[in-house]
């Protein structure tokens, strides 16, 4: 695996490989790396010739500075992940290579950024869209990689490649759970033994309201699911929300039917923990 830290050595080695026809599979991250980004990375390495991931703990999506000082690193224990998945290019920079001036790029996702994490966490998808609108460029992948938990994030990346032209094909891939159904997340990593165990009663909601949709409308839904999250005192909930899965919009019915999921946000001690459930 070759890493690099420098902007130009990677766009260099990177547009010599594309010249002689390879192509890219990109996994962005921000490392303190699990299974989930493993399984993105396994994918990305069948559908192309090359595997590049890069880790950068992006510092301006952060709207919460003691959020980005607790943020998981640990880039010698990724390191040895990233081979045994074979990845071919690490990019991994420092901050000043990543912004060396200020940056002020400003983006309107218009409706899917005022919701849910858009709402809760201001200039969050800011953020995301500069740095991930920068790592293509650098990286230039014919496809990238993004996990279905982060699923706000996605549809703002998708809508960004589709705003900025961007020539790569964006690639979802499906939550990676825990055997007890916590979704895969680097945050896990800071939750307590005791929060640990409580956890997975998130998914088990998400479960039991997905199992009880065709007897309980929309409305009595949300208020059910919120009333069961409530009453964990573990739990302090930001939002749960029942939306269409392309306008991000909240629905009032379960309609026609087409692409309706649950997505909920949460504080578990210091932990900010998301996941979602595909309703219909
Ligand atoms: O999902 C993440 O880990 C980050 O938001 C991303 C896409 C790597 C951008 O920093």
């Amino acid at each position: 695996m070759l890493t690099f830290s420098k902007i130009k050595e990677t766009t260099d080695f990177l547009e010599q490989e594309i010249n002689q026809g390879r192509s890219i599979g990109f996994v962005p991250t921000m490392g303190a790396l699990h299974e989930g980004h493993l399984e993105l990375m396994r994918r990305a390495k069948k559908e192309n010739d090359l595997l590049v991931v890069s880790i950068f703990v992006n510092p301006i999506q952060f709207n919460k500075s003691e959020d980005l000082e607790k943020y998981p690193r640990n880039l010698e224990a990724d390191k040895k992940l990233l081979e045994t998945v074979g990845c071919n290019v690490l990019f991994s920079p420092e901050t000043e290579e990543m912004y060396p001036e200020e940056v002020n790029e400003k983006y309107d996702f218009w409706q899917l950024e005022t919701v849910m994490e858009g709402a809760h966490r201001p200039g969050h998808f800011n953020g995301v869209a500069i740095v991930v609108k920068k790592l293509f460029e650098i990286v230039k992948p014919q496809r990238a990689y993004f996990g279905e938990k982060d699923f706000q994030q996605l549809a703002i990346i998708q809508k960004l490649v589709e705003m900025k032209k961007m020539p790569v094909e964006i690639v979802p891939c499906p939550i990676v759970r825990e055997a007890d159904g916590l979704a895969m997340s680097s945050r896990n990593a800071r939750l307590t033994p005791e929060e640990r165990t409580i956890a997975p009663r998130i998914f088990e909601i998400l479960q039991y309201a997905k199992s009880k949709k065709d007897s309980i409308c929309t409305g009595p839904m949300k208020q059910m699911v919120i009333n069961m999250f409530e009453a964990n005192e573990d739990f302090l909930l930001e939002y749960f929300e029942i939306a269409d899965d392309k306008n991000l919009q909240a629905v009032t019915s379960w309609g026609k039917g087409e692409g309706i999921m649950g997505f909920v946000a949460l504080q578990l001690g210091n932990v900010r923990l998301i996941d979602n459930v595909r309703f219909i």
